[in-house]
C-alpha cells in the first residue's frame, strides 16, 4: 500500500510510527513507487551524525528533470507546468506546458553544454522571476551542472563573494527586472561584480526589459540567438544519488555566507513528497507560492517539489503593491488558485490594507493557506484565515530552513487540526528533539529548548561548500548526535510545536535570513565607525527589524547624524542588500563589552526592544557607565 498521499489523522500516525520506526524502509517504498529511476539504489541510508556523513539511495542513478519533467509528457504534455505572470498587470500571461519546458530546458542545457558547461561545474543565476529563471536551473539539473541561485536583490559585492566562493565559470542574468513600477539595472550589478570575479568566462543575458545596455566583447552573450539556435534535444546526464544538485547561500551568524549544498535523489523524493501532502494537491489544480526562486522556498515549492508532482505551478514576477494592494488576490482570482503558499510579512502588508481591497475578489477557488520564514504572530494568523481562507481554508504554517530541503514541521491540511501560530506537528519522518542547555534531551510534553532533529531526513544539505568542517560546528557540534537548527521551540501538552525564534545572532526580517555579523563588517567599513552591534526589534509588518548601535571614532563628529547614517544604509545596500538596511541607527559613546571584550548584545537587544525593566547581571561588565547612556539616548 503507498503512503504516498495522507488523507486523515489517523492515516498520519500510523504512517509517521512507520516511517520511524523503519525509516528505511519507508522511504524505500515512497522512492520506488513515485519516482523513474535510471538504477535502484544498494543502499537506502548511511550516516553518521559525528562525520557528519549522510547518504541516500547510495547506487541509485537517476535525473531528476526526468522526473520534473520528461516521465510527464506521454499523459501530461499539454497540461501547463508554468504560469507566468508577469510584472505588468495589463499583460497576458503566459502558459508554458509540460512539452514546453521539455524543449526550452533541452535548449538551454545544450546552450550551457555548448559553452563548455560540464557536469559537477558550478553556474551562478542572478534572475529576476521570468520563466527562465526556472528554466535555467533544470537546464542546470539536465546535464549535471551544480545550479547556484543567487536572489537578484542582492548587490555586487554579495553576488561577487558568491560566485567566487562556489567557483562559478558561468553566469546567467538579464539586462535587468521590472518591481512594480521601477526597473532594476542588473547587467550593471553584473558588470560591477565581474570586476572581483577574474574566474567567470561567460555572462549570458537575457533580454526582459530591452534596456540600452553594455555588452562585454567576448565576455557577454545575448541568450535568445543562442537558444534559437539549440537543439529541442538533450539527453539527460545519469546522475549518481548524491552528486550535488544545487548550492544555495544562507546566513550565518559569523562570517560569510554558507554554500549549503544539496543532493539529488533524497532532495527529489523529500521535496515532492512533502509538496503533495503539504498543499493536498490534487490533478488539475492550480498552486502558487509567492515566494522568489532565489530562496530555498522557490527551489523546493515553485520548482521542484511541484514539477515533481506534475503541478501547475505560478510564477509571479512581480511584487504585492503593485499596481496597488490588490494585486494577490487579484491573480488568485485570475488563475482560479488553489493552494496559495507567503510569508508573515506579506500578510501583515496586506492586512494593513484592510479587508476591503480583498473583497473585491473572488477567492472562492482557494483550498489551502500557507506561511513560511518567520513565526507567524495571532492577529496575522487570524486575517489570513477570515479574510482570505474564509475560514474554510486551513493555514498551513510550515517550518523549515535552507538547510532542511524540505518543509520539517507543518500541518497536512484537512487532516492536522491547525492552531494558530502552531507548525504543530512533524511531517513524515522527521524526528525533532528539544535540548536544554546543557545538551539534555527534554522528554514529554509542555517543554521549551533548544530545536534540533535526531535522525536524518532524505533532503538534508550535505555539506557547506568547500567547508565541510563550518557545516559539523555549525549544526552538528552543539547537541551530539543531533543537528541544531539554531531556532527555539516548544512542545505543548498535544505535542504540537510552536518555533519561538532564533537563538543564535542571525534576525528575520520580513522573512530574510540575516547574520549580524556581516552588516557589522560593512558598517565598520565606514571611515568614521570605530565599532558596531546589531540586533532585531519588533516590527509590526517586518517582523523584526534592524537597529544599530554604532559608536564614531571621533566621539565631537562634526557631520550631521542623519547623514552619517544614510551613508551607512548606503555601504549596507552596496556590501549586502536593500534588505539588509537599518531601521534605527544610534551612536553611542561606548558598547557594552564584557572583560572578554565581548559586546553584550543581550543588553543592546532589551534597549531596542523598550524592556529596560530588567536588564540582567551588567556586573560582568567592563564599562557598565555606558549603558545608562545608551538607554537615555534609545531611539
Ligand atoms: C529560518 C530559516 C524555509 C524557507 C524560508 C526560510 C525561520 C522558517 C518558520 C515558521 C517560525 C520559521 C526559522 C528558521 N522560519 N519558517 N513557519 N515559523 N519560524 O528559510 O532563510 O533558511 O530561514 O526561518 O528561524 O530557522 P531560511
Amino acid at each position: 500500500m503507498s503512503n504516498y498521499h495522507i488523507k486523515s489523522l489517523e492515516e498520519y500516525f500510523q504512517v509517521y510510527r512507520k516511517s520511524i520506526r523503519e525509516p528505511e524502509n519507508f522511504w524505500e517504498e515512497i522512492a520506488e513507487e513515485h519516482f523513474l529511476w535510471r538504477k535502484k539504489w544498494n543502499k537506502v541510508l548511511s550516516w553518521d551524525f559525528s562525520k557528519p556523513e549522510v547518504k541516500w539511495f547510495e547506487g541509485a542513478k537517476l535525473n531528476i528533470t526526468e522526473n520534473c519533467i520528461d516521465r510527464h509528457l506521454a499523459t501530461r504534455g499539454e497540461k501547463t507546468a508554468i504560469i507566468f505572470e508577469p510584472n505588468n498587470p495589463e499583460a497576458s500571461a503566459e502558459h508554458i506546458t509540460y512539452n514546453q519546458l521539455h524543449e526550452r530546458v533541452c535548449r538551454m542545457a545544450n546552450v550551457l553544454k555548448n559553452e563548455g558547461v560540464e557536469k559537477g561545474d558550478r553556474v551562478c543565476i542572478y534572475l529576476p522571476m521570468i520563466p527562465e529563471l526556472a528554466i535555467a536551473l533544470l537546464a542546470c539539473a539536465r546535464i549535471g551542472a551544480i545550479h547556484s541561485v543567487v536572489f537578484a536583490g542582492f548587490s555586487a559585492t554579495a553576488l561577487s563573494t558568491r560566485i567566487n566562493d562556489s567557483d562559478c565559470k558561468i553566469v546567467i542574468t538579464s539586462d535587468g527586472s521590472y518591481r512594480g513600477s521601477k526597473t532594476i539595472d542588473l547587467k550593471g550589478i553584473v558588470d560591477e561584480a565581474m570586476e572581483n570575479c577574474p574566474g567567470v568566462k561567460k555572462v549570458l543575458v537575457v533580454k526582459r526589459i530591452n534596456s540600452d545596455i553594455q555588452m562585454n566583447d567576448g565576455r557577454d552573450a545575448w541568450l535568445q540567438p543562442l537558444l534559437d539556435g539549440a537543439s529541442t534535444e538533450c539527453l539527460a546526464e545519469v546522475m549518481n544519488a548524491e552528486d550535488h544538485l544545487f548550492i544555495l547561500y544562507t546566513s550565518g551568524s559569523t562570517g560569510k555566507p554558507k554554500g549549503m549544498v544539496h543532493s539529488t535523489a533524497g532532495y527529489m523524493v523529500y521535496s515532492a513528497y512533502t509538496f503533495k501532502n503539504v498543499f493536498q494537491y490534487r490533478e488539475n489544480d492550480v498552486y502558487w507560492c509567492t515566494a522568489d526562486i532565489g530562496w530555498i522556498t522557490g527551489h523546493s515549492y515553485i520548482v521542484y517539489g511541484p514539477l515533481a508532482n506534475g503541478a501547475t505551478t505560478l510564477m509571479f514576477e512581480g511584487v504585492p503593491h503593485h499596481p496597488d494592494f490588490g494585486r494577490f488576490w487579484d491573480i488568485v482570482d485570475k488563475h482560479k488558485v488553489n493552494q496559495f503558499y507567503t510569508a508573515p510579512t506579506a500578510i501583515r502588508a496586506l492586512a494593513k490594507q484592510g479587508a476591503e481591497i480583498v473583497e473585491k475578489y473572488d477567492l472562492s477557488s482557494l483550498k489551502v493557506l500557507g506561511t513560511v520564514g518567520e513565526p507567524i504572530n495571532e492577529e496575522a494568523w487570524h486575517w489570513y484565515n477570515e479574510n482570505i481562507g474564509k475560514k474554510k481554508s486551513p493555514i498551513v504554517d510550515t517550518w523549515w530552513q535552507t538547510e532542511t530541503g524540505g518543509i520539517m514541521i507543518t500541518p497536512i491540511p484537512f487532516v492536522t487540526p491547525t492552531k494558530p501560530t502552531y507548525a504543530t506537528l512533524p511531517f513524515i519522518g522527521i524526528q525533532p528533539s528539544l535540548m536544554d542547555e546543557s545538551g539534555n534531551e527534554l522528554k514529554g510534553n509542555q517543554v521549551e529548548g533548544r530545536l534540533c532533529i535526531k535522525f536524518p531526513w532524505p533532503s538534508m544539505a550535505r555539506t557547506i561548500w568547500g567547508n565541510h568542517q563550518r557545516y559539523k560546528d555549525t549544526y552538528f557540534s552543539t547537541f551530539e548526535n543531533n543537528y541544531f537548527t539554531g531556532d527555539g521551540a516548544l512542545r505543548d501538552e498535544v505535542g504540537y510545536y510552536r518555533i519561538t525564534g532564533r537563538v543564535d545572532d542571525v534576525i528575520i526580517v520580513s522573512g530574510h535570513n540575516l547574520g549580524t555579523a556581516p552588516i557589522e563588517d560593512a558598517i565598520n567599513e565606514h571611515p568614521a565607525v570605530a565599532e558596531s552591534a546589531i540586533v532585531g526589534f519588533p516590527h509590526d509588518v517586518k517582523g523584526s527589524a534592524l537597529y544599530g548601535f554604532v559608536t564614531l571614532n571621533d566621539a565631537g563628529e562634526t557631520r550631521v547624524h542623519d547623514n552619517l547614517r544614510k551613508e551607512i544604509n548606503q555601504i549596507i545596500s552596496e556590501r549586502i542588500g536593500a534588505i539588509a538596511k537599518l531601521d534605527k541607527i544610534q551612536f553611542t559613546n561606548g558598547l557594552p563589552k564584557t572583560r572578554s571584550g565581548k559586546i553584550m548584545r543581550r543588553i543592546l537587544r532589551k534597549i531596542a526592544e523598550k524592556d529596560t525593566s530588567n536588564l540582567g547581571d551588567t556586573s560582568t561588565l567592563l564599562n557598565p557607565e555606558c549603558v545608562q547612556d545608551i538607554i537615555d539616548n534609545a531611539l
